[in-house]
């Protein structure tokens, strides 16, 4: 028996930017809990919900220790009535009613198995949806015109769905780094996104690109790009400009007539022998069932019969079903040919920009979101991939560092490793 009063309440700061978080945490089963509703909201096209509930869920993620009762949670900030009950239900009762009867919904599966192609997004899901389309089967069947990411994003699905492992990362790390020094000596690779954070697997591999005299990085994603189609490395690239998030709350870009063909959505072929014994982190789906999720690594389907995916991909039966029988079979059907599609996603940056792309591409999504919070809201600043604008000297703040970014905005230094949020 608690008694309330004596429980000491935990203490978080209010900004994700300014806690550490890393990959392991206390509170894994209520953070997943916060986080399938994150993503329901976020598949439902309800993005202000979903940062509601990933905030939420970042919070718990920060905890000390385990929760075990609702007092110690007074206090606390982004835990709003909804998370709350949420957390409620599950110190309760053991599990969340609505996060299960989300799991089960016909909705919520058919979202997931359609933005689990590659190039589909919770709009165009939702569009199908309303056409009564819910399955792969339904949309081949449907007729529809697919765009040339989503085409090759139904030609490549299950090998899209199935984690991508350190070492394949690694794998691919050495090819782009090949095909990087070749068109550019002195050129650098590093490696971003989740993988640099520490995951041990992800939905896809990050690499950002820079060299270290300013303007020898000019023209050199095409480069890269067509010496990886020459040697028959990518099944997919779409080369842009990187304007995410710019327009919104970022200051304005330099004008430049050069187009800066900066950024590369890709699939890469990975020959299978090029892995070294590339294996499933175990306990976890092979599927993308959580790939939504962030930071984190835990299947959110607790039990084959809620797998989301369609027998299509299965083969009928759920790889989770059969993992827990004790055996790990090859069931996907594409398991024979001698490679594997791979996302890679390749973005080079002028070495003048390289710690603010390097800040900006290591995430995560929340981490990200907000340290741009921060900076606009606590110190009148405006921080983007490209660079900090302080809005109160009127001015340009550079840094060749994360560690001085960090010191600009008044945060103390967080790693990597603890950017997990
Ligand atoms: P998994 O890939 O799912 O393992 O996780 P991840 O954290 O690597 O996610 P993802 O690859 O989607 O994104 C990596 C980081 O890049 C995140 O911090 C994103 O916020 C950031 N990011 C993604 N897309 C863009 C973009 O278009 N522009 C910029 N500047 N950043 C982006
Ligand atoms: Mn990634
Ligand atoms: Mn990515």
């Amino acid at each position: 028996q608690i008694n309330e009063a004596e429980v000491v309440a935990f203490s978080v700061p209010s900004y994700a930017c300014q806690r550490r978080i890393a990959l392991d945490h206390h509170n894994t089963v209520l953070a997943d809990a916060l986080s399938l509703l994150a993503e329901n909201a976020e598949l439902s096209d309800e993005d202000g919900r979903g940062v509601a509930f990933r905030r939420a869920a970042a919070v718990l993620k920060a905890l000390p220790r385990q929760v075990t009762s609702m007092a110690q949670l007074k206090g606390l900030p982004c835990l709003g009535g909804h998370s709350l009950r949420v957390i409620k239900d599950v110190l309760d009762n053991g599990a969340s009613d609505e996060v299960e009867s989300t799991k089960r919904s016909e909705r919520y599966k058919a979202l997931k198995v359609l933005t689990g192609i590659f190039g589909v997004g919770a709009k165009t899901a939702a569009r199908w949806i309303s056409e009564g389309i819910h399955t792969l089967q339904q949309l081949q069947a449907s007729g529809h015109t697919l765009n040339r990411a989503q085409q090759a994003g139904l030609e490549h699905y299950d090998d899209l769905n199935q984690p991508v492992t350190k070492a394949e990362a690694d794998a691919i790390g050495e090819i782009v780094e090949k095909a990087v020094v070749s068109v550019l000596p002195g050129a650098q690779v590093t490696l971003t996104g989740g993988f640099r954070r520490g995951k041990l697997a992800g939905h896809d591999v990050d690499f950002l690109i820079t060299h270290p005299e300013e303007g020898r990085e000019e023209g050199l994603m095409p480069k890269v790009v067509s010496w990886l189609v020459k040697q028959g490395f990518l099944l997919y690239q779409k080369t842009t400009r990187n304007s995410y998030l710019e327009s919104k709350d970022g200051p304005a870009q330099p004008p430049s007539n050069i187009d800066r063909f900066e950024r590369c959505f890709s699939i890469f072929k990975l020959e299978k022998q090029a892995t070294k014994q590339a294996e499933m982190p175990e306990d976890s789906c092979s599927f993308g069932a959580h790939r939504q999720v962030e930071g984190d690594d835990t299947c959110l389907q607790t039990d084959p019969q809620s797998c989301s995916l369609s027998p299509i991909q299965t083969g009928g039966l759920c790889r989770r079903a059969s993992s827990e029988e004790g055996q790990l079979e090859e069931t996907e059907p594409a398991g024979h040919k001698p490679w594997r599609a791979v996302r890679v996603d390749l973005v080079v940056s002028p070495v003048s920009q390289f710690a603010f792309a390097l800040l900006g591409w290591t995430g995560s999504k929340l981490f990200e979101r907000e340290l741009r919070r921060w900076a606009g809201y606590e110190k009148a600043m405006s921080l983007s991939s490209h660079a900090l604008y302080d809005n109160n000297q009127g001015r340009y703040l550079r840094a060749a560092s994360e560690e001085e970014i960090f010191a600009h905005l008044g945060l103390e230094y967080i790693p990597p490793s603890e950017r997990n949020a």
